[in-house]
């Protein structure tokens, strides 16, 4: 059988998203490396010299042959003159410089007006979704038109648990009628400035709690966004407040970010689901040290399932069924969600009778996009 083609991909952004830091599970290259079939290309970031420190690693690593002939660039339009066979882009920059019209932050349409297929790291952008979604439509229509996918980031729609709860609920035929989701992010060792600014990351429920606005979606169906409502503790520099954390790292401190665009110590909302149930999500960035807690409990009509910890290896899936006081226990020992959801994408790359493979199209993003938008509103000041 002949070897299937290479394929030339790019990567848009040489953080730890793409390439991988001390403590977090995600780095798209290693798991596109043990995937094989393809070649770099391009690293393009305007940090150059970071992107050389990350090409000479991965030149004097076990797959350098995949980055044999890979530059270094500080823009696309560069990237793309010098190469015309590139067929699938990695997307991991800050929100604030993608998703959005404003000169130099449609990486999106340069990336497709060039034929290239785009994995997007989420959140999709950082501007308020009325304008955002002008920006959706061009993207979708010029996907289309040049015969490209757009994959967002939200890989927990491919994780075994995820697919469980869904073929769980769906099997026993009754709605969802609540579900309380709650994402609990360490403060500690969150050394990224930009995440800590909302003006520059969107805040922590547009940031990071997005993956679990997306799973709501996912499980429940869509929210009445104008159901929702809730509360935060906003952060505070006075010791004697609820809001003051003592475990910031050094870096933020230093960065003198204006106090009312700090990202708030705790954000708490409820909503109804445009099918009648309702909904909860906490989202917390309280704890110490380096592990997140998340966890969902969905509940229907003599169903009770709670997910916890989808992010760790010990993620567990506890079901309750009608006629019954005993919980099943399922565990998902190995699984890699970031393997899975780039696997799908490179698939939809190769053939076009594979785009269904996506869960996550841009088109869908940014209604998750909206739905994280509503509760920061309801939420906070930072309207
Ligand atoms: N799905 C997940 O689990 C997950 C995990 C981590 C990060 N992310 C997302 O990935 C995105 C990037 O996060 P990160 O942690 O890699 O950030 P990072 O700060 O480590 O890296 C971002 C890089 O993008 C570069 N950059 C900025 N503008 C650019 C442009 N126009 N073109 C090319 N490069 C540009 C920066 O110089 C920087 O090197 C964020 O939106 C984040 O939410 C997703």
């Amino acid at each position: 059988m002949a070897a299937a083609p290479t394929v030339d991909i790019c990567f848009v952004g040489s953080g730890v998203v793409n390439f991988g830091g001390t403590e977090n599970p995600w780095n798209h290259s290693i798991r596109l490396e043990k995937l094989g079939g393809i070649r770099v290309v391009a690293i393009i970031d305007p940090l150059t010299d970071k992107a050389d420190e990350i090409l000479q690693e991965k030149l004097a690593g076990s797959s350098s042959h995949l980055y044999k002939g890979c530059k270094v660039y500080g823009d696309i339009a560069t990237a793309l003159k010098e190469n015309n066979n590139i067929k699938a882009a990695f997307i991991g920059v800050p929100p604030i410089h993608h998703g959005s019209f404003s000169e130099g932050n449609d990486v999106e349409l340069q990336l497709l007006n060039g034929g290239i297929n785009l994995f997007v790291e989420k959140p999709v952008s950082v501007i308020p979704p009325e304008q955002f979604n002008e920006y959706v439509s061009a993207v979708t229509k010029t996907a289309a038109d040049k015969d490209c996918v757009v994959s967002v980031g939200y890989m927990f729609r491919y994780h075994p648990a995820i697919i469980r709860i869904k073929e769980e609920i769906k099997k026993y035929g009754r709605p969802l009628v609540a579900l309380n989701a709650r994402y609990s992010c360490t403060c500690s060792n969150l050394k990224k400035v930009f995440w800590w600014n909302a003006a520059l990351s969107g805040g922590p429920i547009i940031e990071q709690a997005t993956h679990f606005c997306d799973l709501v979606r996912y499980i429940g169906g869509e929210v009445e966004l104008d159901s929702v409502k809730g509360y935060n503790v906003p952060f505070s520099a006075n010791p004697t407040d609820t809001g003051f954390l003592t475990s910031i790292p050094k870096v933020v401190l230093d960065a003198d970010i204006p106090e009312d665009k700090m990202a708030p110590c705790a954000t708490q909302c409820v909503w109804r689901f445009k099918n009648g149930g309702i909904g909860t999500l906490t989202h917390t960035l309280l704890l110490h040290d380096h592990q997140y807690e998340t966890g969902i409990d969905m509940w229907c009509d003599g169903l009770y399932i709670s997910l916890l910890n989808p992010y760790l290896p010990q993620c567990t899936l506890k079901i309750r069924k009608s006629g019954s006081i005993e919980e099943s226990v399922e565990t998902f020992p190995g699984v890699d969600t970031y393997f899975e959801e780039i696997s799908a994408f490179m698939r939809a790359v190769s053939s076009k009778s594979e785009y269904g493979l996506i869960r996550s199209t841009y088109e869908d993003a940014a209604k998750t996009y909206e739905l994280s938008w509503a509760i920061r509103r309801a939420t906070t000041q930072q309207k």
